[in-house]
């Protein structure tokens, strides 16, 4: 028997807290051996008692959870953001989760906005660097609000930082039987930071012999995504390309309802998370799409080595696409509940 894993469940703002709902449904009918315990980080507390983060909190994640379950964070009603950052960010940078896993599969060739494409040609994964990059918040303004003004913000790129990312790269590629690692940069411009990418991906590849390397400018990639997908295996990017490939990438799959994410640091609680935000123009209309969720929920599973589970919740993911049991954002007809009820009733055969 598998001991049980612990859960920390946050579900947000706005669509999160929907899809996140129907998505413990369909882990629940696995029938995997998990414990739910429901934080209520998000705009609500923090619009009551101005709480983001409670004191600790991220050490109480770290210590007291095997896995971090998060819907979506924004909220109009705070419009600094302030809260999601605090938490979002407060949760990659301060549990040190350097690795945003971002896997991007075609599930039915009717999802891609691509003429002719069908799932074999779309089927790879992107791995961002979550940690540093232009993220870090570096920078300063200089004579601010006037017509002098000068803003900068500093790209921040260690040594330790790069080889970690590039590492996890190849690694995953290793596990998952990729069989090549794509290095994107814009080291023609950015010629100090790209130097050190550039470097030490050279290196870390010698310690992979059997998996093929490529380098390629971020623009060149965003045309390579769009014009030949189906040569993309591995991507390894820096915190600031990986933002802006992963939204193209979750377009080719079907849009932001569809996409799931991992936040990982190997060894320790990570975090798991749709792609898409909050959406608050269709928050409780029961009209969001639950299938990233419920993919994200599959991806946690496979991560805390729950397999056979992982599998049968994609598996009735596919079948539901398949039968165009969706909702409108993908083509369907149905709502969150039934399009999660539907997958939940497979999973639970
Ligand atoms: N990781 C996160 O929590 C995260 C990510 C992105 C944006 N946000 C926040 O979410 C709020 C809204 O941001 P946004 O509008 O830029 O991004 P968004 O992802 O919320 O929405 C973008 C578009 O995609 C649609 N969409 C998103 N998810 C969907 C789903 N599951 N089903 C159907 N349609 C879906 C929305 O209706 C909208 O048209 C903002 O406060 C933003 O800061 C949070």
């Amino acid at each position: 028997m598998t001991s049980k894993k612990r859960i920390a469940v946050v579900p947000g703002d706005g669509i999160g807290q929907e899809v996140i709902r129907e998505a413990l449904e369909v882990l629940r009918a696995s029938g995997v051996p998990l414990e739910f315990t429901t934080l209520d980080w998000g705009a609500d507390r923090y619009l009551i008692d101005g709480t983001t983060v409670p004191a600790d909190g991220f050490a109480m994640l770290a210590r007291d959870f095997d896995a971090i379950f998060v819907g979506a964070l924004g909220d109009p009603r705070v419009p600094s953001n302030i809260h999601a950052k605090e938490i979002l960010l407060g949760m990659r940078f301060q549990m040190d989760l350097y690795a945003n896993v971002r896997p991007v599969r075609l599930l039915d060739a009717s999802l891609c906005p691509l003429k002719n494409a069908t799932p074999a040609d779309i089927n790879f994964t992107v791995i961002r660097e979550n940690t540093e990059g232009v993220y870090a918040g570096m920078g300063g303004s200089f004579k601010f609000g006037t017509p002098d003004e000068v803003a900068t913000q500093e790209d921040i790129n260690t040594r330790k930082g790069v080889e970690r990312i590039i590492r996890y790269a190849f690694d995953y590629a290793r596990a998952n039987g990729r069989k090549k690692v794509l290095m994107a940069d814009k080291s023609n411009v950015m010629t100090y930071a790209g130097g050190l990418w550039q470097r030490v991906f050279k290196e870390v590849a010698q310690e992979f012999p059997g998996i093929a390397t490529q380098h390629m400018y971020v623009d060149a990639l965003c045309l390579q995504m769009v014009r030949e997908p189906q040569s993309l295996d591995v991507i390894v990017t820096n915190n600031m390309f990986g933002d802006i490939v992963t939204d193209l990438a979750a377009a080719l799959q079907g849009g932001l309802g569809m996409a799931a994410s991992g936040n990982i640091h190997p060894g320790r609680a990570s975090m798991f998370e749709p792609v898409h935000g909050s959406a608050p123009p269709i928050a409780g209309k029961d009209l969001a799409n639950p299938v990233g969720a419920i993919l994200t929920g599959a991806m946690m599973l496979a991560h805390l080595g729950l397999l056979a589970e992982s599998q049968k919740i994609e598996a009735a993911v596919l079948e539901a696409v398949r039968e165009k049991k969706m909702t409108p954002d993908v083509g369907g007809t149905l709502g969150t509940r039934e399009c999660a009820r539907w997958i939940a009733e497979r999973v639970g055969q």
